[in-house]
Formats: structure tokens, sequence, C-alpha cells
């Protein structure tokens, strides 16, 4: 194991079992004084997946891009011609992807999946969340995603991707936990299913997947 991973298992395990299982993000960025080197997880670049997508999908609207860590993604979706808002938990991360992407229009807020702001609620044509769940404890993953599908316009789409786990995946050694097709479908309950991909990235581990689904119901704020 590479040092950077053995110091964010260190900081994520002691985290997990004290009352803010979710602080350690923040510990993380701060401490690495924006050495992008020190976040395991900055691909310095938008997902494949997401690029896929979004060569697929030539649409556009209001974007919600939930744990938006070092700004990647939403910084790929502004280009393509989203309007983009960005949360991310950590305040640290918040601040450096501002830095980084100072040249877009992207409103940065710290916010938390799972007490999200409340006029978000309804809003979104696109709510996208990128290697989030996957990062946080089961417990708190249930009420997590929930939160996600409420944030969809009519007509929105909501995007997940991460990495799939087998059923037979035993052990804690996350975070990463990679996610199964039985909690992937539960991300989607009450939204129609658009699409359910799998597959493997060059020179990156394990599987990964890209689920898709559409709020079909009127909500209060349809446009
Ligand atoms: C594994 S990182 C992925 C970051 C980014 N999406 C990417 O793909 O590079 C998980 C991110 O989610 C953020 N996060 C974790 N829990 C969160 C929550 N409850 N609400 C908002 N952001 C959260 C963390 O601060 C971190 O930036």
């Amino acid at each position: 194991m590479d040092e950077i991973r053995e110091r964010m298992l260190e900081m994520a395990n002691k985290a997990e079992y004290s009352e803010q299982p979710l602080s350690w993000f923040e510990d993380l960025y701060r401490s690495s004084n924006r050495d992008r080197g020190q976040i395991p997880w900055d691909w310095k670049e938008p997902h494949p997946f997401l690029i896929d997508w979004t060569n697929e999908n030539k649409i556009s609207g209001r974007a919600l891009v939930v744990g938006s860590g070092l700004g990647e993604d939403a910084a790929f979706l502004y280009e393509r011609g989203w309007k983009v808002t960005a949360f991310d938990v950590s305040e640290s991360a918040i601040e450096w992807a501002r830095y980084l992407h100072q040249e877009t229009d992207i409103d940065w807020v710290v916010g938390d999946l799972l007490n999200p702001e409340e006029d978000w609620f309804g809003e979104f044509h696109l709510v996208l969340e990128v290697h989030i769940l996957q990062a946080i404890p089961e417990e708190i993953r249930k009420k997590a995603y929930r939160n996600l599908a409420p944030m969809l316009a009519s007509g929105g789409l909501l995007v997940c991707i991460g990495r799939l786990g087998e059923e037979s995946d035993e052990g804690d050694n996350g975070p990463p936990w990679p996610l199964t097709w039985d909690f992937i479908h539960q991300i989607g309950e009450g939204l129609e299913k658009v699409e359910l991909h799998s597959a493997t990235i060059p020179e990156k581990e394990g599987k990964r997947y890209r689920a898709v689904w559409k709020n079909t119901r009127q909500t209060h704020k349809f446009d």
C-alpha cells in the first residue's frame, strides 16, 4: 500500500467511529497544502465515463455536482455548456477548486449531501455524483443517497459513477467501499432507469459503473 493511501486510511478509520465521520475529508485536503499528489482520488481530469456520457448526450441545463473535490468534473460540464453548482463538505476542497478553475463561472458551495440546501430540491436537470457514495461509511451512505433524486427537476437526470463491488466482497477495507448492483439499484428508486453500464478503465484498478436515471415525475419547480 502506498504512503498516501495509508495516510488516508488512517485518517478515515480514526474518524469513522467519531461524532464526525466525514471530518477527515477536510483534514486531508487542508493538510495537503495544495499538493495534488496528496489526494489519492485526484485523477486531474474529468472521469472518462462522464466524458463518454456527455459525448452521447448533447444536452445542457442546470447541473449539480455532488462532492466535487478538486472540481474537474464540474469544470468539464461547465465547458460543455452546463450552468454548474458544485458542492463539497470540505471547505478547503471548495476553495482549492475555485482557485484551480477561476476562469469558470461555477457556483462553488460548501455543503453536505446529508443536509443539502433546501432550495436545491427539484432544481437541477443533472445531478452528478462521482466516487462519493463509495467513500462514505455504509450507515451514512444510506441516508446520503436518498437526497440525490429529490434534487432533480422534472425530466432531470441522475448520473452516478463509481467502483463496482461483488456481493461476495468481504471485509471492511475501505474507503473506498465499491458498491454492489443491489445497492446501486436502490439509489434510483422512484426514478426511471436509463442506463446501467460497467467496464474497466485502462490503468485503473477494478470495475466501474455508470448508472443513469430520469425523474419522470412532475416537481413543483417544473419548467
Ligand atoms: C473520493 S472523493 C471524490 C471527489 C471527486 N468527486 C472526484 O471524483 O475526484 C469524495 C469527495 O466527496 C466529498 N464528500 C464526502 N462526503 C460528502 C458529503 N456528505 N457531502 C458533500 N461532499 C462530501 C469529499 O470531501 C471528497 O471531496
